[in-house]
């Protein structure tokens, strides 16, 4: 008897995703200077074991051997990101040898027949631009914009999608007030105006590379969580989640698809923390609004997890999701931290985050709805994957990484998708994350995402069960039912 399955649209796009810190390792080779990443790596305590990204996965030596990979895979595209540093490792100058990386790359992904989808910003600021600002300030604008032309100078034939930043509310948020990323800083002033100049980069540059060609197909990645309230008949718990969902989804979709910042957050915040809400209006210059708001061709989703929120602590409360190098730090939101986030009793992956694929069709019906449903902007999931201790087991004599956690994880949002789908929302693809196991920012090498197993030691590539897992996906184009 053949099992039932579901088969996904033709023109539904199957690929994997990685970033340039988290992968390439060759930090000084090649003239690339050092990113804010180079930098925070090295305080003290801030990453687990002290872990950095000089080696990673060594993807810059290794790319074609990865490249091979993903052919066997049959991923029909491939979402990375390039290194600012290593494009303009002084902040102004652009390196030639640094392109030149990312023409090999791209050429090789052409070679096997993967779309190259390219990333410009994924969290690694050259520190000379850090040095003179960094994104709370707003010339940093100016020199993404620049910074972005000299990309699309060298790959502009051959790469048909570009993404303007990954994550900002990684960036500016986790960033500038919880500190927990580079450039490890804790203030709501300058969280906010890194946030408004991220989103006026993006607006910019997207107008640029449009005015250049218009066949582009251009967007931005947003990683965004359904918000819940713990009781959904109690008014403050109703208003807990009301600010996270305002801080961590709106915060970004509302500028991007309304042209405004959303109201309530804005009203929380000029009573709250009046300094850093009248920081925000002086930068907020006439035009920039608009600026953001032009429309983007592909939504990126980066979906993990959802959020249960309450106004008071649970009686037990969840396990953290934050690395332990974050202990006693701050929250990451520029309001003050009186959020408490609940159990719901789902599992949870090796991060402690809890598994709710139910929630990402959720999110993206309320996308489709509350903005994107009358635009001509597709959702395509950009990122969405589980760490898991993996342990490799040997069989005769073969190497095997048993992972049906991470399988189960993958087909569970992929059909979550498919009923969004069904239901008439337009998503146009699902990228993996990550196609290596890798440098997971403050969790260091603890924390293992791939469908690939990546044996640091010896830098030798493993598939995991999930990878022929995925690989039967991408070929059948269809999960089981
Ligand atoms: C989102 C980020 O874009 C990526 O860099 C990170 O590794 C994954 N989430 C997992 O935390």
């Amino acid at each position: 008897m053949p099992t039932q399955r579901r088969a996904f649209p033709e023109d539904f796009v199957f690929g994997a995703a990685t970033a340039a810190y988290q992968i390439e390792g060759a930090t000084t080779a090649d003239g690339r200077g050092a990113s804010i990443w180079d930098t925070f790596v090295r305080t003290p305590g801030v990453v687990l074991d002290g872990d950095t990204g000089d080696i990673a996965c060594d993807h810059y030596h290794r790319y074609a051997e990865d490249i091979a990979l993903m052919g066997r895979l049959g991923l029909q595209s491939y979402r990375f990101s390039t290194s600012w540093a290593r494009v303009v490792p002084d902040g102004s100058n652009v390196n030639a040898r640094g392109l030149d990386f990312y023409r090999r790359l791209v050429d090789e992904l052409l070679a096997h027949d993967i779309t190259p989808w390219l990333t410009l910003y994924h969290w690694d600021l050259p520190q000379a631009v850090q040095d003179t600002g960094g994104w709370p300030h707003r010339d940093t604008v100016h020199r993404f914009t620049e910074y972005a032309l000299a990309v699309h100078d060298a790959l502009g034939d051959r790469v048909p999608v570009w993404t303007t930043l990954n994550e900002p509310q990684c960036s500016a948020f986790v960033g500038h007030i919880a500190g927990r990323h580079a450039p490890g800083h804790t203030s709501a002033t300058e969280g906010l105006l890194a946030a408004h100049h991220l989103l006026l980069a993006h607006g910019r540059a997207m107008r640029e590379l449009r005015a250049r060609d218009g066949g582009l197909t251009l967007g931005i990645t947003l990683n965004l969580a359904p918000v819940d309230p713990v009781d959904p008949g109690d008014d403050r718990d109703r208003d807990a989640a009301r600010r996270l969902d305002g801080q961590f989804n709106r915060w970004f979709l509302d500028p991007l698809f309304r042209g405004a910042y959303p109201a309530d957050i804005l009203r929380d915040l000029a009573s709250a923390v009046p300094d850093a809400a009248n920081a925000l209006t002086a930068a907020i210059h006439a035009d920039d609004l608009r600026t953001i708001a032009a429309p983007v061709d592909a939504l990126g989703i980066n979906y993990y997890q959802g959020a249960c929120i309450g106004a008071t602590p649970a009686a037990t409360p969840p396990p953290s999701g934050d690395a332990p190098t974050a202990r006693g730090g701050r929250s990451s939101w520029p309001l003050p931290h009186d959020l408490h986030g609940h159990d719901r009793g789902l599992p949870r992956t090796a991060m402690n985050w809890e598994v709710d694929p139910a929630a990402l069709t959720r999110l993206l019906h309320r996308v489709t709805q509350e903005y994107t449903g009358a635009t001509r902007t597709r959702l395509f999931v950009t990122e969405n994957g589980a760490a898991y201790d993996d342990h490799p087991v040997t069989e005769h004599g073969r190497t095997r990484i048993p992972d049906t956690a991470r399988a189960d994880f993958l087909i569970a949002h992929l059909a979550a998708i498919l009923d969004a789908v069904d239901a008439g929302v337009d998503v146009g693809g699902y990228f993996a994350w990550s196609l290596l196991d890798n440098f997971e920012w403050a969790w260091g090498y603890t924390r293992r995402f791939g469908l690939v197993h990546v044996d640091y030691a010896t830098q030798r590539r493993t598939l995991k069960d999930s990878a022929h897992a995925y690989r039967d996906i991408i070929r059948t184009r269809s999960i089981p039912a």
